[in-house]
Formats: C-alpha cells, structure tokens, sequence
C-alpha cells in the first residue's frame, strides 16, 4: 500500500470531472453579532509532505493549512465560525461526530445550501461531548478531502486525565504524483468499484512518513489522539515502545479501557490512547503500519530525556459523555431497519434505482454509480427509516460485497449490538469487512434529517449514502 519515498506517477492525470454547479446565489446566514466570530476559512495553500528534495504540494485547506486550525474547546462550549468558502468550488463543512443541532450538519442538500465561491455561512453549535473529533468538507467530498480539507476539533473533558501531554496524531493518504502534486484523478471509476482513492504517501500532521516525529521522554505519560482522515484507506497501525490503554473510540469514552493492540482505524475513526513510553533513553519508539505482513515505519518518536524512574500507576477511564441511556429493555422492542450494502468490482449486483428509475449495471455505471444499498443507488425519497424522539432504533448493515465499508451515522453515536446480544462501545462509524454483516442500535434523541453513507469517499459518491429521519 505505501512505501518510501515511491510516489506512483501518472503519466496522464484523468481530465477533472467538471465542477457540480449547484450552488446557490447566496448562502449567508450572517448577522451583525455573528460577523465578530472566528473567520474558518476553505482557501488555498502549500504544505511540504513529501521529502524535502520535492515541491511542496499544492492543498485546498481550512485556513490555508494541513491539517486546518485546530478547534479546541471545553465540553459543553459553543463553536462559533463564519465559514467563508475562497475555493473556486462550492464547499460546506461537517463536524464529524459531534452530536449536534441539525441545522449545523454541513451537509449541502440536506441540512443546509452549500456554500459558494465567495460565500459565507455561519456554524454556531454546543458540543455536548468530550473527545476527539474532526471536521472536513462535505461538498464534493472526494476531491476536497484529497486535496486536504480536513482539521480537528478536540473538545476537551471538564477534568481532563492526568497525562504529560496531549498530542494529536491526524493521519492521511496521499495520492501524489512524481512532483509531489495531488494527483487529480479524483472519482476514477476504478477507485470508485475497489476500494476508494488509495494513496502512495502516508503523513502524520502533514508529515511525511520520512520525518513524522515526535520526541519523548521515558517514562513520560501521553495521551495520543488518532485521527485517520484519509478518503478511504483503512489503516492497521501498532505502537512499539509505549504501553498503556485505548480510552475512547470516536471521541467516546470506553467504560473499560482497553488494551492496546493492533489498532485499525478506518476512515474517519478515532482512537485515544493513554500511554507511557516504556523506551529508554536515546532509543526510539514507533508507530508503524502493518500492510500485507509488512511493517512500515510512520512515526518515531526519539526517547530524549526520562521523565520519572518508573511509569505512572496506570489510568483511570475517562468520565462518560451524557449519552442517552441504551440497554437490553429498549433494545427487545426496538424496530430493526435492515442496510444490505451492495455492489462494487467482482460484486454480484445487476441493476439498482437510480433517481427513480430502475437500471441495468452498464447505465449505473455510465451515471457513475457503482454501489447501492437496499437496492438504491444514492439518495432515497423516503427516509431509510424513521424514528419517534427517544426510540431506540436498530440497524443491521448487511455487507454484501467483497470490499470494506466504514459506515458512518450523521446525528447520533450508536452501540454495536453484539452477537451475545450485549452492546459494543459507542461509536460513529462502523468498519464492515467483506461479506460481514453487523447490527447497531441508537438512540433517535436528535431530532432532524441525517445522512447515513460509507466514509470511503468514493463509495459515498458511487452510491452508498442514504438519510434516516428523526422527528421532533
Ligand atoms: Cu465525516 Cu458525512 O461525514
Ligand atoms: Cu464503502
């Protein structure tokens, strides 16, 4: 999947896919008061990813950086940003994985008008939980996100864990070319039926694997906030050199740490570690990906000095987010909705709905859809399902093609319902392997209508998004 200092080249950069014109003349929602909030603005920039005998790549970025300005915050603090769009495409943004008022979603189409060039739209929202989150583009997402449209949004416990420091770790997947160009073969049909837009160059903080660093002391205690952003790599990542615990998945809080292992982010997962670097002194600790049995080095993080003689006792779990309460009682009456994922190269799919019409799998891949779920490619009319406020909703995801799919639910977390018929943890966004089928259950407290779509962009785009409707 990566390796060093090996950029794929393309000889011939497919033609870019012509802009979708659909924004609207004016998008501002701005009063006087609001114009005084933080300006987040989608612009352009350079970034020095690969090694430093290349270019630096030219990004569309929050704030003009990769990743974009980081959003830090206490739990139950209002986020206020005039998002201002100086891209030369309609863009929107989405903070991801925050439990938020619907209105703010950034979902274009959905939730909101997107964004035009030169236009501004305010986000101003509560966030009602701790944790790490993040927040990218939802327009077009397939390109902006490639070209690094992306930045986190860190909402910090009232009494945060004791830790020496708090790093963030955003890992991406770059598709560049021998110039260290982003290469614009954004939404290829071959990447839309495999596995999405794979890149060449994994970076951390923008970082490129030959000098993403971090130094440390032995014995120092760090929390480690993983964020995988890339449109659709699903990263196996294991740390040497440090012990401790996985705290939290997509910004919530496990009830019982666990411990670390092999740690598989899909898109747009998180991880939070708790951990104490148990290398000594003058050696190195590493974070690696592990691709087809190989190791590949991605971080190091050079053990300088010692922090103290031995670790610190080990941690406690962070304090629990105000989830809606969901047990076996509501669970055993709860309508199940069923999701079968279908579609995809070497998939068994003839023909699909696409906008209201039935077709055959040559026209859905001329109209560039490749996937569908429940026999429909794309948006639905009618919602999947529709939830009464405070009903327990259950959704079994049948995966029925031969690729993974990290399944994301705008609006609300939701807990696997396990094969024993316990609950999993809470999460966002579910990894389904190829041919795996998993059910989940929320709790329908946020009122509005939400997208629900696989987070591998090109699958999103190719099909797999539909929306679920919670009433008010
Ligand atoms: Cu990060 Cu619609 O998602
Ligand atoms: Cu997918």
């Amino acid at each position: 999947m990566v390796s060093r200092r090996k950029f794929l080249s393309f000889p011939c950069a497919a033609a870019l896919t012509p802009t979708a014109l659909l924004a609207e003349t004016s998008s501002k929602n701005i009063s006087e008061a609001q114009s005084g909030f933080t300006v987040l603005q989608a612009t352009t920039g350079t970034v020095q990813l690969a090694p430093k005998e290349y270019p630096a790549t030219n990004v569309w970025a929050f704030d003009g950086t990769v990743p974009g300005t980081p959003i830090r915050l206490k739990q139950g603090e209002r986020v206020q940003r005039v998002f201002e769009n100086k891209l030369k495409q309609p863009s929107a943004v989405h903070w991801h994985g925050i439990r938020i008022d619907n209105k703010m979603d950034g979902v274009p189409g959905l939730t909101q008008k997107v964004v035009p060039t030169g236009g501004r739209f305010v986000y101003d929202f509560v966030v009602p939980d701790a944790g790490t989150y993040w927040y990218h583009t939802h327009h077009r997402s397939w390109e902006q996100l490639a070209r690094g449209m992306y930045g986190p949004l860190i909402v910090e416990e009232e009494n945060p864990p004791q830790v020496d420091r708090d790093e963030l770790l955003i890992i991406d997947d770059w598709r560049l070319d021998n110039k260290a160009q982003v290469v614009e073969n954004f939404g290829m049909m071959h990447d839309k039926s495999h596995a999405g837009r794979t890149g060449s160059w994994a970076t951390v903080n923008s970082m490129g694997m030959d000098r993403a660093a971090l130094s440390v002391q032995q014995n120092e205690r760090l929390r480690l906030r993983l964020i995988n952003v890339a449109n659709a790599t699903v990263f196996n990542l294991v740390l040497e050199g440090m012990q401790g615990k996985v705290v939290a998945l997509d910004g919530q809080p496990l009830a019982v740490p666990e411990a670390l292992g092999m740690l598989t982010m899909a898109p747009a997962q998180r991880i939070d570690l708790i951990v104490d670097v148990v290398t000594e002194q003058g050696k190195t600790a590493m974070l690696n990906i592990m691709s087809r049995g190989q190791k590949i080095p991605l971080m190091r993080f050079a053990v300088e000095k010692q922090r103290r003689d031995k670790p610190l006792e080990t941690s406690e779990a962070l304090p629990a987010n105000p989830l809606p309460v969901l047990n076996s009682t509501s669970l055993a009456t709860a309508p199940v909705t069923e999701l079968r994922l279908e579609g995809g190269a070497m998939g068994r799919m003839r023909s699909a709905t696409y906008k209201g019409r039935e077709m055959g799998i040559r026209e859905l891949v001329d109209e560039g859809m490749v996937w569908a779920m429940n026999g429909v490619a794309g948006m639905t009319e009618q919602p999947l399902f529709t939830a009464k406020r405070e009903q327990t909703q259950r959704l079994k995801m049948i995966n029925e093609t031969g690729w993974p799919h990290g399944m994301h639910l705008h609006g609300h977390h939701f807990r696997e319902v396990l094969a024993d018929g316990k609950l999993g943890p809470w999460r966002d966004t579910l990894l389904l392997q190829p041919r795996e089928t998993r059910e989940v259950a929320l709790v329908a407290d946020n009122p509005g209508d939400w997208l629900l779509h696989c987070h591998m962009m090109e699958h999103q785009m190719a099909g797999m998004k539909t929306w679920y409707r919670v009433l008010g």
